[in-house]
Parts: structure tokens; sequence; C-alpha cells
């Protein structure tokens, strides 16, 4: 009742574990049932080993947290001996997330991981700087976008999603280049930038002074620019990521069509609520006389 045909592969369900927010993918099997979730991404990979920024890296905020870990993760090495051979047993999808400080870093992840591991699916995570452009954000400059993302895309046949970074105004024109170079689907959208401060201790809360917002604040946000997408690309599809807290949250994001959608925040409060989710949405499925199908894009 609730498989999802996406690119060709079979999802069990619509929901995901977001990058960042459910470890290295495999720490909660023994006290969980993963096979009740569509798939999982563990944290986003790098080329080598990084340890992130110093501490603290969180802060609660009103409705949401700000989080500036700097992709802290065990690099290629570790995840093709350690990690990966535990996460492909795992009975779920796995999704690996990748990111680099250049075209030609990514390039080598993914060419590495394309030849050593039968990973069905890469996202790619946009959301870091170009540190060969003074470490602007490589979805800032649609050329630059352009040829990482073709980059890639010629070098595998896996399939390829795009993590995008929120951009309320101007994310038309970069997803018409997602499109544009063939990449598989779009994932909507990352952490807004953000930043807060304690007034007690007059600094700001988390070390970096900045970091990305999350949680049931941006929910609205990243509603409405899944929406946008959808109507202006009714082909491309779309995997919603941003602030989900419930059942409902998740409809809300299938309404206005997404195929998929990434659960993050909520995993640190209540880590119990994303393997009730596939329950509810089946409930609410019965409730309404409806599919999946018949609900995706309801609302466009
Ligand atoms: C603590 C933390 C770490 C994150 N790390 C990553 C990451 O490594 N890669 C990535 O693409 N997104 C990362 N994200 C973003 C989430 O995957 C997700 O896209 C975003 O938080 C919005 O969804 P949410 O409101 O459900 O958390 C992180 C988010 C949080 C809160």
């Amino acid at each position: 009742m609730l498989k999802v045909i996406l690119n060709g592969l079979e999802f069990k369900n619509p929901i995901l574990t977001a990058a960042g927010t459910f470890g290295k993918g495999y720490e909660l099997a023994h006290s969980y049932d993963l096979s009740k979730l569509g798939g999982i991404i563990p944290k986003t990979l790098t080329l080598k080993k990084k340890n992130g920024n110093p501490f603290p890296r969180l802060s609660e905020v009103p409705c949401g947290l700000i989080n500036s870990i700097g992709l802290e993760n065990e690099g290629i090495e570790h995840f093709l001996n350690e990690t990966y051979p535990i996460l492909k047993k795992l009975p779920t999808k796995i999704i690996v997330s990748i990111s680099g400080e250049s075209i030609e870093e990514f390039a080598e992840l993914l060419s590495t991981l394309n030849r050593e591991t039968d990973i069905d699916v890469f996202e790619i995570n946009l959301s870091c700087p170009n540190v060969e452009r003074g470490g602007e954000e490589f979805s800032l400059n649609v050329d630059i976008l352009s040829s990482l993302l073709l980059k890639l895309r010629r070098m595998t046949d896996r399939v390829l999603w795009a993590k995008l970074p929120p951009d309320v105004y101007g994310i038309v024109r970069k997803v018409e280049v997602v499109k544009s170079v063939g990449i598989d689907a779009v994932v909507l959208c990352n952490t807004y930038k953000s930043t807060y401060i304690d007034v007690n201790k007059m600094s700001y809360s988390i070390a970096a002074g900045q970091g990305g917002l999350s949680g049931p604040a941006i929910l609205p946000i990243t509603l409405y620019i899944v929406r946008e997408v959808k109507k202006t690309f009714p082909d491309l599809p779309i995997i919603a990521s941003g602030g989900v807290f419930s059942t409902e949250d998740v409809i809300r994001y299938i309404l206005v069509g997404a195929h998929l959608v990434e659960i993050g925040t909520m995993n640190f409060i209540k880590p119990d609520e994303v393997f009730k989710i596939p329950f509810g949405i089946e409930k609410y499925l019965k409730e309404k006389e409806k599919s999946l199908d018949e609900i995706r894009g309801y609302l466009l």
C-alpha cells in the first residue's frame, strides 16, 4: 500500500531518515526494526576523515535547532572497510550522501564508491563550501553547479539525487540546472542559514557563530519551495526534507507532490516516531479511501 517506485527503485514506504540525524545508519538496528523505513541516509561522507567544527555545535531555538557540525565523518577508507559492509546487510534502502570541497574531490569520491560498492543511490550534498572559489556554496553559481553535476552525471549510471540548500526566491533556476544535466531527483532542502545569541553569556549560541536551522520552524517555507518546484517541473521527482514532526507533516509534502520525505531533527527529539509514521500514513489513506498515488500532488 505504501510502496513507492522511484527512479526504477522500490522503496517500501516514503519515509527516509535524513543525513546527519541518524548516525552512521546502523546504530539503532538492535533497538528498532529498520525494515519499517523506506530508507536510511547515513551522515554525509567526504573523501578524508573530518573532525568537524568546535563545540558547541547545536543550539535549540524556538521551534527549531541550529547546527554547525561541519560534516564530521569517518572518511571513505573507514566507510568502505567498516561501515558499508554493515549497512549493505540492513533490511532497507541505503542512500549515500556525498560531499566535497572541490569538483575534483566530489568526483574522486563518487568514482571510488561507484567502483567499490553497489550503492543504488547517491545524494549529492550541495550545501558545502567550494574552497576553489573562496568558500562559496556550490549552488550559488549556476555555472559551477552545472559543471559539478554534469561531471558526476557522466561518471555513473546509478541514481543521483541533488540536495539543494533552500532558496525561496531563486530555487527554480537551480532546479532547472539539476534537471537539465539529467539528475534523477531533487532533494528540497537542506537547513536554512541562521544564527542565535545567548544573551546572558553575550555570545553566539554555537561556536561557529552561525549554522543551519532545521525543525518545525522551517516546514512552511520548505513546503512552499517544494510546491513551487513541483508546479514548475511536474516530471522531476522531489524528495522533501524540512521540519517533519508528524504523519500530517509527511502528508503535507505528498499533497504538494513529494515522492519521498526525509525526517531529520525529529529523530533527536522523539526517536520512536519515524518508525510509527508509515502506519500513520496507512491509516490516513484508509480514512480518505485513497492511494498514495492519488494524493501525491493532489493540491497542485
Ligand atoms: C545535526 C544535524 C546534522 C546534519 N547533517 C547533515 C549532513 O551531514 N548532510 C546533509 O545533507 N544534511 C545534514 N543535515 C540536514 C538534514 O539532513 C535535513 O535536510 C534538515 O535538517 C532539514 O530536515 P529536518 O527539519 O527534518 O531536520 C543535518 C541536520 C542536522 C539537524
